[in-house]
């Protein structure tokens, strides 16, 4: 189970999603709604762009959870027997480490920790949407498809004619 928001998906999450499908079978890319974060794409959107963004992976299926469920009971309904999540760096560490304890705790769901590659390493949905939102050029960062979702979004900062701003 690779669980995320992906809002957007990026091209760290694709390199990620290719190492766990190299050591699965079957690997499920659960898109969820996290409440400490106000997405930029619906979970609709947010689906469509990484179900696409993934199509030439074998053995990945990609599904949406509801809000308000917990991952380890989603987990559970489908059978995943493992949680695997990418790390850039300690910092990931940090901030996945408790929700893998967490996890763990409820069901003795365990986590897998794959280290993504290195030149993905600044890469978050986060930076991507923010250096875009303020006309800087994220191309390589994220899926071309992704690329010109965001583009028509966000609306970089002083360009009054330019994109579409978003929600
Ligand atoms: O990409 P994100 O936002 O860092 O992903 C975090 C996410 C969505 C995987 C996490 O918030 C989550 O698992 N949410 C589902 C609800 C849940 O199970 N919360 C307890 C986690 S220990």
């Amino acid at each position: 189970m690779c669980p995320g928001s992906f809002d957007p998906v990026t091209n760290g999450h694709v390199d990620v999603v290719r190492r766990a499908s190299g050591l699965f079978d079957e690997v499920v890319v659960a898109v969820l709604t996290n409440p400490a974060k106000r997405p930029l794409f619906t979970l609709a959107e947010r689906l469509e762009m990484i179900g696409e963004s993934l199509a030439g992976i074998g053995g990945v299926t990609v599904t949406a959870v509801e809000s308000g469920r917990l991952l380890v009971d989603f987990c559970r309904e489908v059978g995943a027997g493992a949680v695997v999540k990418g790390l850039r760096s300690g910092t990931d560490f940090a901030y996945e480490l408790p929700m893998a304890l967490m996890n763990r705790h409820l069901t003795g769901l365990e986590t897998v920790f794959l280290p993504g590659e290195p030149v993905f390493e600044h890469v978050s949905s986060s930076l991507v949407k923010e250096v875009a939102s303020h006309g800087g050029d994220v191309s390589g960062l994220v899926p071309d498809l992704v690329l010109a979702r965001l583009l028509e979004r966000v609306r970089p900062v002083g360009d009054t004619k330019g994109h579409q701003s978003g929600a």
